[in-house]
């Protein structure tokens, strides 16, 4: 891909171009006033990190391990709806370029392609991420085909009590269910490169898009009124809802979307192996922390008994080491990849990546550090209070 598309922001620009307006404010939009995603950035860019000269770094890796396999680096793909309206086999290509890069990349609930395809078509770290529904059967069954596929790690994600108030979207016609506005047909008409490119392709080959992992007593097309029993948004959902998934799923079992360390101890004692703290990219509730600044007060709560990843709002190499920095075992991230994908399918997926890793391997050597665990809060210079002290 042309190499003048060497940052996350220059992938932005050139998915803006390649979208219908609806589909690039659907993904890079948030809920509100915005100002849980722009908080989102600012925690990341206030925080000075400072070189160190003259020692050896000829050595140094960005590489590190979780739940026993080695990655890259320590980033992952976190899921994101409707992946498949970024390329031809949006959710493919992310899956692919994440395992090409040997980071794990998140297949979500509401995937426009079948977890099965994309499982046997990109191979790699998949890891599956789960939306409840209300009717707990169903819900079973789906935990049920999730581990018989193959993935070993599941993500609930638990920040959708209620949906979210993205007043965009509405503008758009693109809340769901989906409504074809005339306002969204002039906005896709005007954009035939992507009907080229992505919907003539999705029409040939398997008709409207639907999401593709629904069963089938569950109305899967995007224009279908969602009646109750079929919500994943739901506020009844509760922790004996984890509990009963963690009595059932072998592998490693994350929670997503966490913002305050009370609710990290709840889910240490669930007995999780992890907890991804995320303001959902600012996507659900507007005004909430940067979970970048909840690091270290779940750290001290929690210790080590849970991994504690992060995602929302990183997009540059020094974002991931600034994360660890604070006590984060591993940071994620979804509308970079979108970004990439939108503009040039698998490759501008994997450019994503790329950008992320060659970044942090430069910060790495610019700051006089070998490895990811030699990152520690020494790094910053002059860090605000809630950043934690180096060790003497
Ligand atoms: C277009 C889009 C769709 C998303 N869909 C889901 C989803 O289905 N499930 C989920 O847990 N999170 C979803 N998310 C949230 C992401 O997993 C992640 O929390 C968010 O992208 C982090 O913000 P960042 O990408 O700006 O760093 C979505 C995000 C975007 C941008």
């Amino acid at each position: 891909m042309n190499l003048d598309y060497c940052n996350i922001e220059d992938l932005r620009q050139l998915a803006k171009k390649r979208l219908p307006r609806g589909i690039f404010e659907y993904i890079d939009g948030a809920a509100e006033d915005g100002i849980a995603k722009q908080h989102n950035a600012d925690v990341y860019r206030s925080l000075k990190i400072k070189n160190r000269v003259l020692l050896n770094v000829s050595k140094r890796s960005t590489a590190i391990e979780i739940f026993g396999k080695k990655l890259a680096m320590p980033y992952g793909i976190s899921p994101t709806a409707s992946a498949g309206l970024m390329s031809d086999g949006g959710e493919v290509a992310l899956a692919k370029a994440a395992a090409r890069m040997g980071v794990p990349c998140t297949v979500a609930t509401n995937s426009l392609t079948p977890m099965e395809e994309i499982y046997a078509a990109a191979g790699g770290n998949l890891w599956f991420q789960l939306y409840m529904w209300v009717d707990k059967d169903l819900r079973m069954a789906f935990v049920d085909r999730i581990k018989s596929v193959g993935f070993d790690t599941l993500l609930v994600t638990v920040d959708g009590s209620v949906g979210a108030n993205r007043e965009h979207d509405r503008k758009n016609g693109f809340s769901m269910p989906l409504q074809y506005t005339p306002r969204l047909i002039a906005q896709v008409l005007a954009n035939p490169g992507w009907c080229l490119r992505v919907l003539a392709p999705q029409y040939l080959r398997r008709g409207a898009f639907r999401k593709a992992n629904y069963p089938p007593e569950l109305s899967s097309r995007l224009t279908d009124k969602i009646v109750d029993h079929e919500l994943t948004k739901t506020d009844t959902q509760c922790w004996d809802d984890i509990k009963r998934i963690r009595d059932v799923w072998p592998g490693k079992l994350l929670v997503k979307g966490l913002q305050s360390l009370e609710d990290a101890v709840i889910a240490a004692d669930h007995g999780l192996d992890g907890v991804v703290l995320s303001n959902h990219g600012g996507r659900y509730l507007d005004c909430a922390p940067a979970p970048l600044q909840l690091v270290p007060e779940v750290r001290r709560a929690v210790g080590n008994r849970l991994k504690i990843i992060i995602d929302s709002g990183a997009r540059r190499g020094s974002d991931l080491v600034k994360a660890m920095a604070v006590g984060a075992d591993m940071v994620m991230s979804g509308r970079p990849t979108l970004y990439g994908s939108a503009a040039a399918g698998e490759a501008g997926a994997y450019r994503a990546l790329v950008v992320f890793q060659t970044e942090m391997d430069r910060i790495m050597a610019q700051l006089g550090l070998n490895s990811v665990e030699e990152i520690t809060p020494h790094i910053f210079w002059n860090p605000p209070d809630w950043v934690p002290k180096p060790r003497a």
